[in-house]
């Protein structure tokens, strides 16, 4: 069956000219580090790389910056249609823009749930109208997210999905599971799962252990998490179909994705800078902000993410942007939604956890930001290779910032980095060849 644009963008196409002079060209597709120029020809990376003669074509001076493909957050909540008080499709693409975020994944947990052509239809037109950058959507795995009925999988993939998920929700039901990979693998969908078992978790509003017991609040351990990694490990295995784990916070699944991929099994998984950056110990002042699904955990796991980074156990870095009104966090701790918005902060948290402390470096992490979520999702991007969509990011390695959640361009202030120092951003978006967003001149610029 061909899907209506498997891997086509969503926002109008208005491809641009560029050159982009003297940066730091890392494309980890090709293994290529080097410095040198950059040219985007009416919105495709050209083979050439000396400026046109005559030069209408616009130049950025890259000096200093490194010059990487667009990168590409696969785990994005947009809340669009139905959460506009949080965010909406036209600000959340701004905030991936601010944060130097080329293409974005938009996770089916809207309000309807994108659990039909139906809804894709209307997100994807609310995007062709008012995003910035790429927007890539998924569909559920079950109508409603309930986790009883499968939603209906060709159909989304006909709309033009790229993945399936009920992320924010878990499928229980091992054989309704089953039959989803079944289905995704005939369309060679990637599902990707929100790993919880609920009857471990039930109540849970953090993560189980000392602090837990401490604060007085239900604990969320770490074991439900991986039951279900386990489970996924056994249903890919079965099924053959390729399988994804989101937001991983457990040492004990990083163990158990390694042990697997050794085996050959089709299961690929991503960190958050959250999990990386921050533990449970944060949560003692009852700050809302530090709650998000799955918990904050221990020191222990938060090593055994970054070596699952450094081995590549763990392919994809992501943020789980997950925006809340200020009036929805400001509540009592166990009452408030789990989830905190990501977009603007996490090249920053990567560039301190991974590059700062020498857990990657930069062809590395770049890597698990572009080419890697292009491969899972089978889009055209991720690479700066000759012909290539012209998706650019431009990243001063050394220009350190304050985070001031006063000034995010998404709708919604629900960070835990408020006031850190992080040590680089980014300074160009540019998506077609075309500058959507700039650190000097901001929008258009
Ligand atoms: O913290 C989270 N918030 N985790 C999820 O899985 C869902 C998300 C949301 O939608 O708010």
């Amino acid at each position: 069956m061909t899907p209506v644009s498997p891997s086509s963008p969503l926002p109008a196409r208005q491809p641009a000219s560029l050159f982009i002079r003297g940066g730091r060209i890392i494309d980890p597709a090709s293994g290529r580090d080097e410095i040198g120029d950059l040219l985007i020809l009416d919105g495709r990376i050209a083979e050439s790389t000396a400026r046109p003669a005559d030069s209408s074509v616009p130049m950025i001076d890259a000096r200093g910056l490194i010059v990487a493909p667009g990168l590409i957050d696969m785990h994005v909540h947009l809340r669009e249609p139905g959460g506009s008080q949080k965010e909406t499709i036209a600000t959340g693409t701004r905030a991936a823009a601010a944060g130097g975020f080329t293409s974005l994944l938009a996770m089916p947990n809207t309000n309807p749930p994108a659990d039909g052509p139906h809804t894709i239809a209307l997100m994807s037109q609310r995007a062709r109208e008012t995003a910035c950058v790429n927007v890539f959507t998924t569909g559920c795995i079950t109508v409603g997210m309930k986790g009883e009925q499968l939603a209906p999988i060709g159909s989304l993939y006909k709309a033009g999905v790229v993945a399936i998920t009920d992320d924010g929700h878990c499928v229980q039901n091992n054989e309704v599971m089953r039959r989803a990979l079944d289905y995704a693998r005939m369309f060679d969908l990637l599902t990707l799962d929100h790993c919880q078992d609920y009857n471990l978790s039930a109540g849970g509003v953090m993560h189980e252990g000392y602090w837990s017991t401490v604060l007085g609040l239900p604990g969320w351990p770490r074991i439900a998490e991986d039951v279900i990694v386990a489970r996924d490990i056994l249903l890919s295995e079965l099924t053959g179909a390729r399988i994804h784990a989101q937001h991983i916070s457990s040492g004990d699944s990083v163990r158990l994705i390694r042990e697997a991929k050794r085996r050959g099994v089709k299961i690929s998984a991503e960190a958050m800078p959250h999990h990386l950056a921050l533990t449970d110990a944060s949560v003692q002042h009852y700050d809302t902000n530090f709650k998000m699904n799955p918990p904050l955990r221990e020191r222990a796991d938060q090593e055994a993410l970054l070596a699952g980074l450094a081995d590549d156990t763990i392919e994809i870095l992501a943020s789980d942007h997950a925006p809340h009104a200020s009036y929805e966090k400001e509540v009592e701790f166990a009452e408030a939604p789990f989830g905190i918005v990501g977009l603007e902060t996490e090249l920053g948290i990567f560039m301190k956890v991974l590059i700062e402390a020498r857990v990657l470096d930069w062809p590395q992490m770049l890597g698990k930001l572009t080419v890697n979520p292009a491969r899972l999702l089978n889009l055209d991007r991720g690479t700066l290779a000759p012909g290539a969509v012209g998706d650019v990011t431009l990243i001063h390695p050394g220009l350190p910032w304050v985070v001031e959640a006063g000034r995010f361009q998404s709708l919604s202030r629900n960070t835990p980095f408020h006031g850190w120092e992080l040590p680089g951003r980014a300074t160009h978006t540019i998506v077609d060849g075309r500058v959507v967003w700039s650190l000097e001149r901001g929008f258009g610029g």
